[in-house]
């Protein structure tokens, strides 16, 4: 008999990436770059790429299978499965490939797209299935290998991006629900500040009946754009969703931001009067994963010791779209 109205408890966290590894002086001899720059500008030291035959799939598989072995719960006991992605290995979505790999028989699964906004929605979407007592095991899996949309001829952007997956698992809990507020955002008139368009050709079938025949082009961005939207924004929706919490800045026990620039995280925690050593950050090794960012630095954090069951995280996704989002959950069930 299913329960209703259950809060959810997040008590497993795993997470993968490549392999291989491309350093900012490995860059600088592919583009007009340096170590100086990069680091300097964005933190960024190192990123990892999905090999030609690595799919999403099998990275986020790897995550998954991690964060399961953290909850202590069988494959085969999840109710749903939400793949945070948009880099899936098949456009009709990713997410039952995973749900075969990882031999979750008993799961319905899904991909949402919502660029490097996609853990937080996910986190919210996840929940809402959890709140109202239809699921009580579900998979969330934040995963992207943004290099094969990567221009590695553009130096604006090549330099910024790399491949990963992270996964949590949330529970029905009988006691307090853990996610203690959030806010989610959306601002389609930004758009054209950072894309992975498609571009089609005309393809005549009949006469007077054309279809579009194209692929997707790489990442264009508004690289300023994109900084200032950040900092104005993140720190807006973090406070709107401590208010929904009934948390002041004081009780953040953890600032885990998408892994987009160290100097937006500096800016961001700044301007919310929250110390740098709250700041959890691991893009100098990996980049900008997307979705992935956000359960790759949390996943690093936990197993590092850091984060402990019961501290109080402030999580916070922006990207494309553009949409932002922040959600402020406890870690684990203490
Ligand atoms: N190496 C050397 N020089 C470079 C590089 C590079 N890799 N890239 C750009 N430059 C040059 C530019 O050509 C420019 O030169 P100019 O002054 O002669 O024209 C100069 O550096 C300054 O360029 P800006 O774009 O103004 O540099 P800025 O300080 O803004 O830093 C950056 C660029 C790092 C991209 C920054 O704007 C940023 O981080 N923006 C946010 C990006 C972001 O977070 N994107 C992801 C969103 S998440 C998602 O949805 C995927």
């Amino acid at each position: 008999m299913k329960q209703r109205g259950s809060g959810i408890a997040i008590t497993g966290i795993g997470s993968a990436t490549p392999a291989v590894a491309l350093g900012n002086h490995q860059l600088s001899q592919m583009v007009e770059t340096s170590d100086e720059w990069i680091s300097s500008r964005t933190g960024i030291k190192s990123r990892h790429l999905a090999d030609v035959d690595e799919s999403l799939c099998a990275i986020a598989a790897r995550a998954s299978r991690n964060a399961l072995s953290m909850a202590g719960l069988r494959a085969a006991d999840l109710d749903l499965i939400v793949l945070a992605t948009s880099t899936p290995d098949d456009l009709f979505g990713s997410a039952t490939r995973i749900q075969y790999d990882i031999g979750a028989t008993q799961a319905v699964a899904f991909d949402l797209t919502a660029a490097c906004s996609g853990f937080v929605f996910g986190l919210v979407t996840a929940a809402q299935f959890i709140r109202t007592g239809v699921y009580r095991n579900i998979l969330l899996v934040g995963a992207d290998v943004l290099s094969r949309w990567v221009d590695w001829d553009d130096r604006a952007t090549c330099v910024l991006f790399g491949d990963g997956a992270g996964a949590v698992v949330l529970r029905a809990t009988e006691e307090r629900d853990r996610l203690l507020g959030f806010e989610l955002c959306s601002d389609g008139s930004q758009n054209t500040c950072l894309n992975l368009p498609y571009q089609g050709e005309a393809r005549s079938l009949v006469e007077e009946v054309k279809v579009s025949r194209g692929t997707y082009e790489p990442i264009v961005m508004n690289g300023r754009e994109v900084y200032r939207f950040a900092v104005a924004k993140v720190p807006e929706v973090i406070s709107k969703a401590m208010f929904r919490a009934n948390l002041c800045a004081e009780e953040i026990d953890w600032l885990l931001l998408h892994q987009a620039n160290q100097r937006i995280l500096n800016a961001v925690a700044q301007r919310l009067r929250i110390p740098q050593e709250k700041v959890i950050s691991n893009l100098a090794k990996y980049g900008n994963t997307s979705a992935a960012s956000i359960p790759l630095a949390l996943d690093e954090a936990v197993r590092g010791g850091k984060v402990k069951p019961g501290d109080i995280i402030a999580a916070s996704g922006f990207g494309a779209g553009v949409s932002w989002g922040a959600a402020i959950f406890q870690w684990g069930e203490d």
